[in-house]
């Protein structure tokens, strides 16, 4: 059966907390740990499609021991956020982007396709009733993860006939603790991401965790993230296990990992296609190798690199690091053309720059 159209209700609910708890999380809110009163959920059958859209009060869910995504790990999900303007609207950066993601991550990984009305529904709803949950000021925002998991109470091997959607939102401030400083990147050598005709340009709970072993060592030797490169030859600069890769030159063009199906396409990344290009740089999308990132920034070919993503925003990339050796770009500090498109960015999903791209939707 087809999904009807969108229409959502919310299960009325005492406040959860009080304004006073509420505005010490957003004083200091973190990444990734506290939530907000609310979520939203709706489910799929292939017999009725996508249903029964709601906005609950935020709690856990009951999980079968024998529910698929523990066994499978089929479950893809999303990343985007709120951003509260000087005149307290609220406005969400190119959420389009992610609902079509999420529909290319729910092909791959044999999940029903949402429909973008359902989706951008879904976000909207649920800010609407967190909208006292957006922090206001610095750079933080109310990350939104939506996302959509194998809930079918069943050990055979084939796709689940019963889905659930979910989003839950987040209130963020800096991804990494030490605000805009250049971060350590680890190459990881014995590890791939995504091999070519697997997962990676979906955005599956599944790559995170291939990823966190590799992450691990990272952090045992100092780094906040890890590069991967390709799984055949070992030799193509992919991206870090959250972030997309960009490499300023030192004629002033910059240079990004062009998409071979491996690497996640970030919706930062291509945004800052268009922003660099607006601020006059070339910009290509090539295969770069990792002896061009060492040799690159070891001759002043390469002048900056950066990482960029939802949740890392723009963050400037200090030293890589490998088992016996590192490869600093420029001076190790962040790079005027990083602080440049960094600041471009978030001047639009801010509300202090001009939208000329039209990419911003008020909620
Ligand atoms: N690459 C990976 C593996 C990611 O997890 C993310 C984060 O979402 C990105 C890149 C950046 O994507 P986006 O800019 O859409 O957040
Ligand atoms: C995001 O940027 O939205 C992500 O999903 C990446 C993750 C490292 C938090």
């Amino acid at each position: 059966m087809t999904t009807p159209p969108y229409e959502s209700r919310r299960d009325p609910h005492p406040a959860p907390r009080t304004p006073s708890e509420r505005e010490a999380i957003l004083a200091e809110p973190g990444f990734g740990v506290h939530f907000t009163d609310h979520m939203f959920l709706a489910e799929w059958t292939p017999d009725s499609g996508w249903r029964d859209a709601r906005v609950v009060p935020y709690g856990p869910l009951s999980i079968d021991p024998a529910t698929a995504v523990l066994h499978y790990a089929q479950e893809i999900f999303e990343g985007l956020k709120a951003y509260s303007h000087a005149d307290g609207s609220v406005w969400l950066f190119r959420p389009e982007e992610n609902a079509a993601r999420l529909r290319r991550s729910a092909h791959r990984l044999a999940l029903p396709e949402l429909p973008d009305e359902w989706f951008l529904g879904s976000i909207r709803d649920l800010v609407t009733a967190d909208r006292a949950w957006v922090p206001h000021g610095g750079e933080t925002s109310l990350y939104l993860r939506p996302f959509m998991f194998a809930s079918e109470v069943f050990l055979g091997v084939r796709p689940s006939k019963h889905v659930t959607y979910s989003v839950i939102a987040s209130p963020a401030g800096a991804y990494f603790p030490g605000g805009v400083r250049p971060v350590s990147i680890w190459l990881s050598s014995d590890y791939s991401r995504a091999a070519s005709g697997g997962t990676g340009a979906a955005k599956c709970g599944g790559n995170y965790a291939a990823s966190l072993l590799p992450q691990q060592e990272a952090i045992d030797n100092g780094c906040a993230q890890v590069a991967f490169l390709d799984a055949e030859k070992h030799r193509w600069v992919e991206e870090l296990g959250g972030m997309n890769l960009y490499f300023v030159q030192s004629d002033g063009s910059i240079v990004t990992p062009e998409l071979t199906g491996s690497i996640l396409e970030g919706i930062t990344r291509d945004s800052i296609l268009q922003i660099a290009r607006d601020l006059g740089h070339e910009v290509v999308e090539r295969r770069v190798s990792i002896d061009e990132w060492r040799d690159g920034t070891a001759d002043g070919t390469i002048t900056e690199v950066f990482a960029c993503g939802t949740a890392a925003v723009v963050t400037p990339v200090g030293a890589l690091k490998w088992d016996g050796g590192q490869a600093v770009a420029g001076d190790g500090e962040a790079g005027k053309v990083t602080m440049d498109v960094r600041s471009a960015l978030v001047d639009l999903q801010y509300g202090r720059a001009d939208d000329p791209h039209g990419w911003m939707r008020q909620v």
